[in-house]
């Protein structure tokens, strides 16, 4: 990344985002989506920064929310309540109230006991709850364990032994509307194999429920593509043609279906980076460490899920040698990459860590009672 790019004398750590990037990527999936037909919600717990939301609410993307506090940022950040479904397997009662008040397109439900709650509250409220039954569809997203969800352990979506009890109880329910089935089976998935299973296995579904005599007029299959961690600036965009054109190819809707999708990482991933700045190089007998003033508060990634993120020194020309990149935080997982090679590296250096938009600002604490990083635009 070139450093002519960032503000010069911004205090350190801070989230950079090229929102030129943000642009283009926008530009790139909606001439992929929009050919098919296909309907994307940015999932907004990958980033819920209110100028990145305002971007993509402005390139006509829905929103896919996980809380009612997401449903609000959105609502504040240009969506609209018929472009917001809302997931998740633990949704309370003041949450699901706030979505039947804002008439927000859909709920994915994820469990009869949730299901009935709804059906409750709507039915105090006088209205009616439209919602889609999340599937889990016991296809393996080959993924890390922590981001796969759609295999038949994980406590995501209605088993598929139990969707016919569940579709006929939300029948006999008068304050559910069933639209639709949704899907979502892990996250940072680059093997389009996975996705072309996924389509199978939904139209198995689908057609097994056509003998009951239900058809849906709406199919969300959920997020879930990967980007290039490794190359982020030879591959900028994550392969939404691919992705899309593999959906185009082995799923059929039935006419007047609508098929939608809820990207996270693919969107917002590639525009962020995490800029630090070297404290210290620490040298121990076999490893030379690199002490950032960013940690693991600010970006989780590799401590949770030993994620890998391009690491650059932005400032030496000086030769290369090898470190552990780490932060300050008082845990040895504290870890941002151990023993890669960067330009000789000295105090004041300044880091850039790369693919940052997604699940980075989104997962910060103030773990140390550290300070939340700002973030910083490129506009
Ligand atoms: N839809 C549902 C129901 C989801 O659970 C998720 C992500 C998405 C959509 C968006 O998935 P994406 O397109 O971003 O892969 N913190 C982890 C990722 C957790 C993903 C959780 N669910 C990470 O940093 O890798």
């Amino acid at each position: 990344m070139p450093l002519q790019n960032l503000p010069a004398g911004a205090q350190t750590p801070y989230y950079y985002y090229d929102t030129n990037l943000l642009d283009f990527t926008l530009d790139a999936l909606q001439q992929a989506a929009l050919p098919h037909g296909y309907r994307v919600h940015y999932a907004v717990k990958a980033n819920a920064n209110p100028v990145l939301l305002r971007h993509i609410s402005h390139r006509g993307l829905g929103a896919d929310c996980v809380s009612g506090n997401e449903i609000t940022r959105a609502l504040e950040c240009g969506f609209a309540p018929s472009d917001i479904v809302y997931a998740g397997v633990g949704k309370t009662d003041s949450e699901i109230a706030l979505a039947l008040r804002h008439g927000i397109f859909c709920f994915n439900c994820e469990s009869l006991p949730e299901i009935r709650v709804i059906h409750e509250i709507a039915a105090g409220m006088g209205t009616k709850a439209r919602i889609a039954l999340r599937i889990n569809p016991n296809v393996d997203a080959h993924t890390h364990h922590y981001i796969t969800t759609g295999i038949e352990e994980n406590k995501f979506g209605i088993y598929l032994y139990d969707l016919e009890h569940v579709l006929t109880e939300c029948l006999r329910m008068p304050h559910i509307e069933l639209i639709g089935l949704h899907f979502h089976v892990g996250s940072q998935i680059i093997d389009m194999t996975v996705f072309r299973g996924l389509c199978l296995r939904a139209t198995e579904i689908l057609d097994k429920i056509k003998d009951h005599g239900i058809a849906f007029p709406y199919i969300n299959f959920g997020g879930g593509l990967g980007i290039d961690y490794h190359e982020p600036d030879e591959h900028p965009v994550a392969p939404f043609k691919e992705y899309f054109d593999t959906f185009a190819r082995f799923y059929h809707p039935t006419p007047h279906q609508q098929v939608h999708f809820e990207l996270g990482r693919a969107v917002i991933a590639p525009c962020g980076s995490l800029i630090a700045r070297v404290l210290y190089v620490k040298e121990g007998k076999k490893r030379k460490f690199a002490v950032l003033d960013a940690g693991m508060n600010d970006l989780l990634r590799p401590a949770l899920y030993q994620a890998y993120h391009k690491i650059e020194n932005l400032t030496s020309h000086l030769p290369e040698e090898r470190y552990d990149v780490v932060g300050p935080i008082c845990e040895s997982a504290d870890c941002f990459a151990k023993d890669v090679t960067l330009p000789g590296t000295q105090r004041g250096d300044l880091i850039a860590i790369r693919s940052c938009g997604a699940y980075a600002e989104a997962m910060a604490s103030r773990y140390n009672l550290r300070d939340i990083a700002p973030a910083v635009y490129s506009e």
